[in-house]
């Protein structure tokens, strides 16, 4: 992969906390690559260090160790540049509570440098293609909580960046908004945007993500595409086998086996369903979700993803 097709190269990137020798190691020397064009995620519990990893690819914390390019652009000598050409979502919004949407996105035109005479039209649009038109002239504060997190994520765009860093998108989201929101991720990467996100829901990272790297205790233990991570894992695989309802119902009932051999199964499953003079009226074969991958490759309880932050999220 050359540069050109590289959004973000790391390599050896660490962060330590507190004591330089005893303090806590949230990253532990990470070395990973973001193409371009792409939606990549760090897919990890809360503490494994999605965030500390994003704040120091954006500047806002410095490495312990290690180095990365952003956009080409080296970190450590040309974060000004970098800055200019990525956008940040974090975790909890960085916008106004008192200003209006519309004031906003002004506001962040502002900061970021974008020409005045530009910067009400780009608002509009951006309103518009978050669907926020009819909250133009509502403060902040005042929105709810998915459209709080559409309207940071349109204030990231409004310099037009070529790479957006997304910290926990949906976390705190109803399941509609959430469902919007993924919606427009996908939108631009459509379009041609680079995203780097972080979340801790499974489905999500296998939703949206094109490449997924699974991060614990500070570590990557696994980075693929989510077909390549199923077949990595030895827990096969199972058949799901839909036979005739009782009595020739209509229902059919649905059966799952599991096992080594799909071959086997099925010889399996087809014998059981004769011995009951039932026919066999249609027969899947199940992957291993991602659930199953991140189980076995983390050794943790997906328990551990399930844990919420509270009160984060804004
Ligand atoms: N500013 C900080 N000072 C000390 N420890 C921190 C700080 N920020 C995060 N940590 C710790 O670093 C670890 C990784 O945190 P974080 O990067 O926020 O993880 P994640 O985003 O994956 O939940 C956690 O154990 C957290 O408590
Ligand atoms: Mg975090």
């Amino acid at each position: 992969m050359n540069e050109a097709s590289l959004a973000v190269q790391v390599e050896g990137l660490a962060k330590r906390y507190g004591h330089p020798e005893t303090g806590l190691l949230a990253v532990d020397h990470i070395d990973f690559e973001v193409r371009r064009g792409e939606v990549f995620g760090f897919l990890g519990p809360n503490g494994a260090g999605k965030t500390t990893t994003i704040r120091m690819l954006t500047g806002l914390a410095q490495p312990t160790a290690g180095s990365a390019r952003i956009l080409g652009l080296d970190r450590a000598r040309e974060l000004s540049r970098i800055k200019k050409r990525i956008g940040l979502v974090p975790e909890a919004s960085n916008l106004y509570d008192e200003l209006t949407a519309f004031d906003n996105l002004i506001f962040s035109m502002r900061l970021y440098g974008v020409p005045h005479r530009q910067q009400a039209a780009r608002a509009e649009e951006l309103l518009a293609r978050f669907r926020l038109s009819e909250k133009r002239d509502t403060r902040f504060g005042r929105l709810s909580r998915g459209m709080r997190r559409a309207l940071t994520i349109a204030a990231a765009l409004a310099h037009k960046p070529d790479l957006l860093f997304l910290d926990e998108p949906t976390t705190g989201l109803d399941v509609v908004s959430a469902r919007n929101l993924r919606q427009m991720i996908a939108t631009l990467r459509d379009e041609g945007m680079t995203v780097f996100l972080t979340t801790h829901y499974l489905e999500e990272a296998e939703r949206l993500c094109d490449r997924i790297a699974m991060m614990v205790r500070g570590r990557i233990v696994a980075l693929d595409t989510v077909a390549e991570l199923r077949s990595q894992t030895n827990g096969f695989t199972g058949i799901e086998l839909a036979v005739e309802g009782h009595n020739g119902g209509s229902v059919p009932e649905i059966r799952r086996l599991s096992g080594d051999s799909v071959e086997s199964l099925i010889v399996q499953g087809m014998a059981a369903a004769q011995a009951e003079g039932r026919r066999v009226v249609a027969l899947n074969t199940v992957q291993p979700s991602l659930e199953d991958v991140f189980v076995e490759l983390t050794g943790l309880d997906l328990d551990a993803m399930r844990i919420e932050k509270n009160g984060k999220g804004k």
